[in-house]
């Protein structure tokens, strides 16, 4: 039997999060600038590195995997590397494979993501409404997004939405949104924007929308249940017994839930990034790359980097500041 992975801090590591590419089709304010320079294609590992790099997590007892970017479904040949996983959710290796998408390729990806596995997947949607979704996105068009859900619930996998909250901006969508997802058998989660990445003069404290309000203004409206923490992730549920579904809440300002953590970060280029919000990182390409035919000296590697996991993150709006920000954009990290 192989150790599990377990940090500093008496945490088991059995989340990776991977980012397979640092490109996106969107350019979301609070995520990118709007003339982000991408990595030369020749930096990234390539689809055949990315997936010995997952196994060996599997081997090391890594139980879920999430597939992020940037937008993973630009990725070119992605399929094939989710085709290729597919063996460790056969062999019950790994209990799910997921991704977090923007849903703008989803129209064509939808079956085949099925086909390989995958059961559930987050889509990123902050609005509604079509003139400021193509704001938010810098040019993104909601149609498209729209019926990539569609496509995406046709083929059998469960959609959940995951909305930045922004103030000045989503606030008055709070209901229509939770209906519209409601209506479609969706769950909807919040989430605080976070302060990533140097994107220019974007007001970061003025954006901030405390979810603790998002949840007092759902209450004016619902019946709210909390629920018991029990995904293993940042979010915090609640049920909202009108309509049966569950809200998320991701709140890594107002709630830190560091102390639970469960997860490392890949990004495209092989660096394990081990908190979202701290520099702590170990250089996995080099152990792939230096050692072709044998995992052992990656093994090693991944080992020696979990032990470098930090308690924490240290991002802090409470003294009106923007505390612990982090020049790291998230579609390195991979959010
Ligand atoms: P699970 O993978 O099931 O836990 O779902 P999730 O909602 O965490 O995944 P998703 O990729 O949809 O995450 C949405 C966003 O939550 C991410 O893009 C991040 O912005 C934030 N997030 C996820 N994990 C963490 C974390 O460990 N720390 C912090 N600060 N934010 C996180
Ligand atoms: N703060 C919070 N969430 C962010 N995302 C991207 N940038 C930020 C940020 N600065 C979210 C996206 C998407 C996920 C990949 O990351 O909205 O849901
Ligand atoms: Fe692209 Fe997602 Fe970042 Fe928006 S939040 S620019 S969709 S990676």
């Amino acid at each position: 039997m192989t150790a599990p992975l377990i940090d500093p801090f008496q945490r088991r590591i059995d989340y990776l999060r991977v980012s397979v590419t640092d490109r996106c089709d969107f350019r979301c304010v609070y995520c990118m600038a709007e003339n982000m320079t991408f990595l030369p294609k020749k930096e990234l590992l390539t689809l055949e590195e990315l997936d010995r790099m997952c196994s060996s997590f599997v081997g090391l007892g890594v139980r879920k995997l999430r597939i992020t970017g940037g937008e993973p479904l630009v990725r070119r040949d992605i399929m094939t590397f989710f085709d290729g996983m597919k063996r460790h959710l056969d062999s019950g290796a790994l209990d799910e494979m997921t991704i977090t998408t923007n849903g703008s390729q989803l129209a064509r990806f939808a079956d085949a993501l099925y086909a390989a596995g995958i059961r559930r997947i987050n889509v990123s949607l902050d609005t509604l409404d079509e003139e400021k979704f193509a704001r938010v996105t810098r040019w993104g068009r909601l149609p498209q997004v729209l019926k990539g859900i569609d496509a995406a619930q046709a083929a059998g996998i469960h959609v959940k939405i995951n909305a930045v909250a922004l103030k000045g901006f989503n606030e008055d969508e709070l209901l229509p949104m939770t209906e519209w997802c409601a209506a479609r058998g969706m769950d909807l989660t919040w989430i605080e924007v976070m302060p990533m990445g140097d994107i220019g003069n974007e007001d970061r404290l003025g954006q901030y929308w405390s979810l603790k309000d998002v949840r007092s203004a759902l209450a004016q409206h619902y019946t709210v249940t909390d629920l018991p923490d029990r995904t293993g992730g940042p979010a915090r549920y609640v049920r909202l017994e009108e309509t049966g579904q569950r809200i998320g809440f991701i709140t890594p300002l107002s709630h830190n839930f560091c102390e639970s953590c469960n997860r490392v970060r890949l990004t495209c280029t092989g660096e394990l990034y081990m908190c979202l919000g701290q520099e702590d990182m170990a250089d996995l390409r080099a152990p792939l790359r230096d050692f072709p035919g044998d995992d052992r000296a990656l093994d090693n590697a991944i080992r020696a980097a979990i032990a470098l996991k930090p308690k924490g993150h240290d991002f802090d709006y409470s003294r009106q500041r923007l505390d612990g920000q982090m020049p790291r954009h998230m579609s390195h990290t991979g959010g």
